[in-house]
């Protein structure tokens, strides 16, 4: 079920780009989502019977499930994909990386959580990765509330907003050598992932980001320093 629902998320659906063809649903995707959507349904339903114990109140907070099992699981997977994809091309970056490793952690004791702040280097190819592959391309879709202007553009209230963080993180106006992978641009600055740096968006920014960045990012930091022992 989470791989149909991160196929249709990231499908290419006509009736989107094209409105007045919507109704027509051409490629059958929407029809796919109801049928998966009901199929989640009951499968909550079933959840919810089967923990008793839950109290009544919680019940409201079900829906954002399937936002959680589908937040938590390929979103971390594929960003550490992608990490390992870059680290395999670039060998002279694993050798600095297990350096920094082995100088901070040493080979007789076991990695914590509170060591990622000792290590900078780990944590700038995360970021480097991050930037050169944002898991969503486009963030989730966003729907202007008001009338606004951005950029320059009147952006009128209910028009559905798509954030291009891909491009974001390759436009040359806010990195140098925006296609080449290097770490060290993020060594010794005080550069945040988490959406108060424009330029960098991989969790998307404001009220809507990501609430599980905090938990990605541990999965993320400890199973690339993981592969690189
Ligand atoms: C490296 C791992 C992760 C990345 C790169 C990532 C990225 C994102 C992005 C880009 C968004 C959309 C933000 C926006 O549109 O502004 C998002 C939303 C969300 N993420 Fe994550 N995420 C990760 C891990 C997680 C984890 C571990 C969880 C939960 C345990 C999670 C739960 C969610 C939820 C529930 C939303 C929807 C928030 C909303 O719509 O208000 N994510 N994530």
């Amino acid at each position: 079920m989470l791989e149909e629902w991160f196929l249709l998320n990231g499908v290419f659906n006509i009736g989107d780009w094209i409105p007045w063809l919507s109704f027509l649903d051409l490629q059958g995707y929407v029809k796919r989502m109801k049928a998966l959507y009901k199929k989640f349904d009951r499968f909550h339903n079933y959840v919810i019977d089967d923990h008793q114990t839950r109290m009544e109140t919680e019940k409201d907070f079900v829906p954002g499930d399937v936002d959680l099992l589908a937040g938590g699981t390929d979103t971390s997977a594929t960003t550490i994909e992608w990490a390992i994809h870059e680290l395999l091309k670039h060998p002279h970056v694993i050798e600095k990386a297990k350096e920094e490793l082995d100088r901070v952690i040493g080979r007789n004791r076991w990695l914590e959580e509170n060591d990622f702040p000792n290590l900078p280097y780990i944590d700038a190819i995360i970021m480097e990765s991050m930037r050169l592959h944002p898991l969503a391309t486009f963030l989730a879709p966003h729907y202007a509330m008001e009338d606004c202007k951005v950029a320059g553009y009147d952006i009128s209230k209910g028009t559905t907003i798509l954030v291009n963080t891909w491009s974001i993180g390759r436009d040359p106006n806010s990195w140098d050598a925006p296609n080449e992978f290097l770490p060290e641009r993020f060594v010794g600055k005080e550069i945040d992932l988490t959406g108060s740096n424009f330029a960098l968006l991989p969790f998307g920014s404001g009220r809507r980001r990501c609430p599980g960045y905090n938990l990605g990012l541990k999965f993320v930091r400890l199973i690339c320093c993981m592969d690189l022992i």
